[in-house]
């Protein structure tokens, strides 16, 4: 991480987990553990029921909430779905974009993603959008023509002004969940990549002050490691970000960084 332009940022990605009253335990437990004063930015990315919960119970803690997905559209006849002025009028800060499980079992593409990002932009939201490659795509060596591919759609008319809005997420397929982390040299390599693309699509200035997280089981034990990259500003945590002290580890991990 590079802190003369960037801030640490560390965002726990819930998925299905947790009730509204587990929330409120869950912030009870985790603001306590976190130092003050405190560099890194953290955010929660929880179910959209426990957001109320989560926003209330993280109040004062300079705890960020975030939401998981959101629909391209504002408004209009799309049952069971969520737009991102909803969101934002809630107190949301992020909304995690593409994520690999959405688009594996949700169909989405990178033209829906595309559309999400620019719909959370517009209403004030900071999109985390997901990129990675998956396991016989690494095997093949196209790893970068891939991560490349999904970064240019993802952000296909993000002006540079919203781009410092953006954060984007390198989390490849088959360290999702399975233990197995990207090495810290693989996931910086992929970082650095990215962050290479953004100052071919932007500018040196824009590129400098991307964040860029690293996510695929990073836990407690490996993340100073994979934060001493210079390109990962930080980590999209899922199943360590259940758990308070985990969780907080990581952050103090990103603080010493
Ligand atoms: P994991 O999930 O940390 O449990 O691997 C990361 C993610 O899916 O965002």
């Amino acid at each position: 991480m590079n802190r003369r332009y960037r801030k640490p940022m560390i965002a726990g990605n819930w998925k299905m987990n947790l009730t509204p009253s587990e929330t409120r335990s869950f912030a009870e437990a985790f603001k306590p553990l976190l130092s003050k004063p405190r560099l890194c930015e953290v955010a929660l990315c929880v179910p959209f029921i426990d957001i109320p919960a989560a926003l209330k119970a993280c109040k004062g803690g300079r705890i960020a909430i975030g939401a998981q997905n959101m629909h391209e559209l504002s408004s209009g006849a799309y049952t069971g779905e969520v737009s991102a002025q909803m969101l934002r009028d809630l107190g949301v800060k992020y909304v995690i974009i593409g994520h690999s499980e959405r688009r594996q079992y949700y169909n989405e593409t990178d033209a829906t993603v595309n559309k999400k990002v620019l719909a959370a932009l517009e209403a004030g939201l900071r999109p985390i959008v997901c990129v990675g490659e998956s396991l016989e795509q690494r095997q093949f060596g196209v790893t970068l023509e891939w991560i490349t591919c999904q970064v240019k759609a993802a952000l296909y008319g993000v002006p540079q002004d919203k781009l410092r809005r953006v954060v984007i997420a390198y989390e490849p397929l088959w360290a999702i969940g399975t233990g197995q982390t990207a090495t810290a040299e693989q996931a910086g390599q992929v970082c650095n990549a990215i962050r290479t693309l953004i100052r071919r699509l932007y500018d040196a200035k824009t590129a400098r002050s991307a964040t860029i997280l690293y996510g695929g089981s990073m836990n407690e034990k490996n993340a100073a490691e994979l934060l001493a990259q210079p390109d990962i500003d930080g980590g999209l945590i899922g199943g360590a970000s259940l758990k308070p002290e985990a969780l907080s580890k990581i952050v103090q991990a990103a603080n010493q960084e």
